[in-house]
């Protein structure tokens, strides 16, 4: 298995061809399970069926990692709680933070309230022994910079664990005039928007995990590559990385993806 390349094939089967507790950081979003329309994959899976395989995957992303290694899942309500059991008091993990990462464009729907998050599980081994870089992400807090108070801390904050941009934490990517104010989902006019897979995730959130969770040189791995993004953005922080997909379009899409990125 060679690092800064990505493979076409089952995350299972891939990740058994990597070395136990050689990675730093795991980004692992994977099919939700709602019937959702991918290239190849069918993701409306019997409920048990589901869970096996997803303790599976779990199981050899536990191999994986390093003992002071971290594992990041990002999961839809349906399949949260179940997974979050499974990768604690099956698996071993230990939960850090619940993540909600709140968003308000593209879901609409009908007979109840607009579903408007996706749940972000920081996931760890060892809870003496672990990466967890705050200076890289903290943000200005409101006492430094709208009340202005003399006692505020001048290192600033960590973010919540409900991840939305607030005005304070706002970067040249989103600008008032933008109307963005959260870490918006990967919109139809935004820059960054492949357009060719429906589940691409925002950079923004990517770089947040992977500085707080790696250091420059480390290894991260992405069990379930889509678009590209956490391979794209751990290239981009200078992390060495690595990444399987199922779909041959999709897999030959991101590697494009990826050789654009300097
Ligand atoms: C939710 S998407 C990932 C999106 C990604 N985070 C991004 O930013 O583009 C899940 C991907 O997993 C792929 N997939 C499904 N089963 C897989 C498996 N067993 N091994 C590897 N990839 C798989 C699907 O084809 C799909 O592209």
């Amino acid at each position: 298995m060679i690092w800064n390349e990505i493979y076409n094939c089952d995350c299972i089967e891939g990740m058994s061809r990597i070395d136990a507790g050689t990675v730093n950081l795991v980004f692992a979003d994977p099919p939700f399970n709602i019937g959702y329309s991918y290239d190849i994959y069918h993701d409306k899976k019997d409920y048990k069926v589901y869970l096996d395989w997803s303790q599976k995957w779990f199981d050899e992303v536990w191999r994986v990692l390093k003992s002071d290694g971290t594992f990041w899942l990002a999961i839809g309500d349906e399949f949260a709680a179940e997974l979050k059991v499974i990768a604690t008091r099956e698996v071993g993990f230990i939960c850090r933070s619940w993540v909600i990462w709140y968003y308000t464009f593209g879901v609409n729907c009908k007979r109840k309230f607009t579903r408007s998050h996706v749940h972000l599980f920081h996931f760890i081994k060892d809870k003496e022994n672990f990466t967890f870089n705050d200076t890289t992400i903290k943000i200005p807090s409101a006492r430094q910079i709208i009340y202005n108070d003399k006692r505020a801390n001048p290192n600033g904050r960590l973010p919540d664990d409900t991840w939305i941009l607030r005005p304070q934490e706002i970067n040249n990517e989103f600008t008032p005039d933008k109307d963005t104010w959260t870490i918006n989902r990967v919109c139809g006019t935004f820059k960054e928007r492949e357009g060719w897979h429906n589940c691409q995730m925002p950079e923004a959130v990517l770089e947040r995990i992977i500085k707080v969770s790696s250091n420059p040189n480390d290894k991260v791995l992405d069990p379930f590559l889509g678009s590209g993004t956490t391979v794209v953005t751990a290239k981009k922080l200078n992390r060495q990385y690595s990444g399987f997909e199922i779909s041959k379009e999709y897999f030959e899409l991101c590697k494009k993806r990826l050789q654009k990125k300097q």
